[in-house]
């Protein structure tokens, strides 16, 4: 570890000689965990990382308009490349879900949550993860993934007749780690093998001032940020994670965020699409319309309308990737194709597929080409005479990359579109804001299990024992929806239902596996 001295002199070598402006105040104890903390910033590369943040905030400030040199190059994904739920032959998509179940059946697909973000509009002082949105069961987001693992891998052993694991990998920040540990322990876990749950942590970056110094958070603590969810290749490499994936087999790689509510972990159609459009491989019963695809999926939704403010999955000179909406002229947003529909509405929904190998490439080869993006933050401080301030507007500068960035090295880049309100509804924001709340994200879901309870043939009933018309699927998130409940152990994407049929239930109802006994009984 290096001395005080050495730090001192790197810090006073990169400008920023104020990170210790309140040494001599602090007692021993603070100033060792402090010593211990400013020896693991990367200090040789400090002062290029403040001047970046410095430059590309002003940059970006500058530069919130389109980018009239991006729009020439701009292209949606070419239609040889997608798939969709929606208008996708039947016949692919039962092969996909089948090539989709036959790898989660031989142990090949893992998941791998991100969860290192701090919330910060949410609210919270504990991970997202461990949020309770209010649904009758209670569960938080943790437990219904947790659940839907469980499930996927019976559902393939049912199948296939093999017994099968999906290894949930999970990446954690400083803020989030051992909060995460301590909650999978006390919950035992929800029914998942210890050794097959691997947590690991992501790199932190200190946050900077817009002109381009470290900040205090305290008197002897830089406030530092997790490096982005494009911090997950560092953080691959870091925690030697690709080589525990190739230990037990693992080739393919469901990559989703913690806070959407309706993820359908490691889903068989999903991974199946991109598996299935793989050079080389041919699937018996039905041929690949597109065998050239596939080492990099991502799952798209149509946007709701040409304003939403959601990035785009597009090509910008034949290369694919994620444009900001910003990015994008309202004329172009809003163009329409021959189908009546956006030509650039492939809603990016962070929820992506990697082949084990193409991550590999990206760790060895590409990772440190990824440019950070700049996110103005309100970050707690302490002003130059040691007073605490919480800021009311950004004052500083946060570095994040993304883990879409990495499409551009794609060889073989698909896209899946997906049904809104069947698997999107994320939870960014606390109740009160227009969106994305735990009411939006709880309705979206008990929305979707009055569908698939309707569906198998059931009449609900509401807490006045009066029968109500089913929602339409695309009624907002904010109307209030029954409380039927139904446990990721009973259906995962509302199959195994047959038990509801010509049943009438009165919510709030949770069918759990004691419910669903009852009712067999
Ligand atoms: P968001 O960008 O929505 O950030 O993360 P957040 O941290 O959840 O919330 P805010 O912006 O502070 O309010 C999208 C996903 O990426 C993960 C988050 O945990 C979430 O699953 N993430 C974000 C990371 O894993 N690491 C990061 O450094 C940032």
């Amino acid at each position: 570890m290096p001395s005080l001295q050495q730090i001192r002199t790197a810090l006073e070598g990169s400008g920023q000689a104020h990170v210790l402006r309140f040494w001599p105040e602090l007692g021993s104890e603070q100033q060792e965990v402090f010593l211990r903390e400013l020896a693991q910033l990367d200090l040789p590369r400090l002062e290029e990382h403040c001047r970046a943040a410095a430059q590309a905030a002003a940059a970006a400030q500058a530069a919130c308009a389109p980018d009239r040199d991006l729009e020439p190059n701009l292209e949606p994904v070419p239609p040889e490349s997608m798939g969709s739920v929606r208008r996708s032959d039947p016949d692919c998509l039962s092969g996909w879900e089948r090539e989709g179940f036959l790898q989660i059946s031989r142990s090949r697909v893992a998941v791998l949550l991100l969860a290192g973000g701090q919330g910060t509009r949410l609210g919270v002082s504990y991970p997202k993860g461990m949020f309770d949105v209010g649904l009758p069961s209670g569960k938080t987001l943790y437990q219904i993934q947790a659940e839907r693992i469980l499930k996927i891998q019976e559902l393939a052993e049912r199948r296939l007749g093999s017994k099968c694991t999906v290894p949930w990998y999970i990446m954690t920040s400083e803020f989030t780690l051992e909060p995460t540990k301590t909650f999978f322990q006390d919950n035992a876990h929800f029914g998942l093998q210890p050794s097959n749950i691997l947590m690991f942590e992501q790199r932190m970056i200190p946050a900077v001032t817009f002109d381009g110094k470290v900040i205090l958070e305290g008197k002897g603590k830089v406030a530092m940020a997790p490096d982005g969810n494009g911090g997950l290749y560092q953080a691959l490499e870091d925690n030697g994670v690709l080589e525990d994936m190739e230990r037990r087999g693992v080739e393919f790689v469901h990559v989703y965020c913690v806070d959407n509510i309706l993820v359908k972990m490691a889903d068989p159609l999903f991974v199946g699409f991109c598996v299935a459009n793989q050079p080389h491989r041919r699937l018996c019963g039905w041929s690949p319309r597109h065998p050239n695809l596939g080492d990099c999926g991502a799952k798209v939704v149509a946007k709701a309308h040409p304003a939403e403010p959601v990035g785009v999955v597009c090509r910008v000179g034949g290369v694919p990737q994620v444009v900001e909406y910003s990015e994008i002229r309202p004329e172009t947003a809003r163009l329409r194709g021959s189908d009546g529909e956006l030509v650039y509405s492939a809603g990016n929904i962070c929820n992506h597929f990697f082949t084990r190998s193409f991550l590999q490439d990206v760790v060895e080869t590409f990772k440190d080409q990824l440019k950070p993006h700049v996110a103005l933050k309100k970050v707690p401080f302490v002003d130059s005479c040691g007073n605490q301030v919480k800021p009311t507007e950004p004052n500083g500068i946060k570095m994040e990359k993304f883990v879409f960035d990495v499409f551009p090295f794609s060889r073989n880049f698909v896209v899946l579109e997906v049904q809104r309100e069947d698997e999107f509804s994320p939870l960014k924001n606390a109740d009160g804001a227009p969106a994305d709340t735990p009411t939006t994200a709880r309705n979206a879901l008990l929305a979707q299990h009055c569908r698939w309870a309707a569906a198998a043939g059931a009449a609900l009933l509401d807490e006045q024992g009066i029968g109500t018309p089913m929602p339409p699927s695309s009624s907002p998130e904010n109307r209030p929806a029954l409380k039927c409940e139904i446990s990721p152990l009973v259906s995962y994407f509302g199959e195994g239902l047959e038990l509801l049929k010509g049943k009438t239930i009165r919510t709030p109802f949770i069918l759990d596996g004691a419910a669903a006994a009852e009712l067999q009984a």
